[in-house]
């Protein structure tokens, strides 16, 4: 009875995870989309081809780094303070592939970001 359970879950998690990786994506930046933000709202150029700046991402999260590390505090290690400083947000956030926690080129921090 319980491997069933197991295994039924395991299914559902699989089933689930083919179900949103088939629909038109879950990146940051089709999120933003369904949350009604354009392209021109994180891209400065007509025909984007490379990461928005900071102070895009910013106008509308907080407006600075320290506002935004205030929001985040409370949880286990706080991503907007650290000894690496202010990097851009798409060191980490990507739009549209999956995101990098590039802290973990040297710590092992079991954190995801989204
Ligand atoms: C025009 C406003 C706007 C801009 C510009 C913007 N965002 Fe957002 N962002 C939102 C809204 C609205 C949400 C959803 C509500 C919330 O979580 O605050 C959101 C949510 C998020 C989240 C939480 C994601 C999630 O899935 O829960 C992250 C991370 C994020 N934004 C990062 C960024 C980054 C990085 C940039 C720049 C590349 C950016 N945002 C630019 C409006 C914006
Ligand atoms: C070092 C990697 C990294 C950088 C750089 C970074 N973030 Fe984040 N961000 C994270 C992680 C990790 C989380 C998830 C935090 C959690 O859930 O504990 C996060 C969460 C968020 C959220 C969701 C709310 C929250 O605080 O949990 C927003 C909004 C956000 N980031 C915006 C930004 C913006 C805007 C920038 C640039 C000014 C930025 N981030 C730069 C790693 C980063
Ligand atoms: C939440 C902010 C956000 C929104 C909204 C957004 N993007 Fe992006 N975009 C990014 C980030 C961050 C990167 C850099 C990382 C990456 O390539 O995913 C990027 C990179 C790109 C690139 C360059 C890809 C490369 O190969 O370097 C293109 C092209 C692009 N975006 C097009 C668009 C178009 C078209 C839209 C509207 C449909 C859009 N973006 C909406 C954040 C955003
Ligand atoms: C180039 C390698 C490198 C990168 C990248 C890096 N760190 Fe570190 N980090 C270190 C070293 C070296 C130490 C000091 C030795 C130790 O305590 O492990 C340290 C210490 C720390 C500590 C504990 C000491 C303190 O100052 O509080 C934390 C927490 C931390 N890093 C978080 C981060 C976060 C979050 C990121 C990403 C924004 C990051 N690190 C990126 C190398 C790095």
């Amino acid at each position: 009875m319980m491997k069933m359970n197991l295994l039924a879950s395991v299914l559902v998690a699989a089933g689930f995870t083919f179900v949103t990786s088939a629909l038109a994506g879950n990146y940051l930046a089709d999120r933003h989309a369904q949350w009604d933000v354009k392209c021109a709202q994180c891209h400065v150029e007509k025909v984007p081809s490379k990461a928005p700046k900071m102070d895009k991402c910013l106008r509308c999260h907080g407006g600075s780094y320290e506002e935004l590390a205030k929001a985040s505090t409370g949880k286990h290690l706080n991503p907007h303070y650290t000894h690496q400083g202010d990097k851009e947000c798409a060191v980490c956030h990507k739009g549209h592939k999956a995101p990098e926690f590039f802290c973990n080129d040297c710590h092992k921090f079991k954190v995801q970001v989204p």
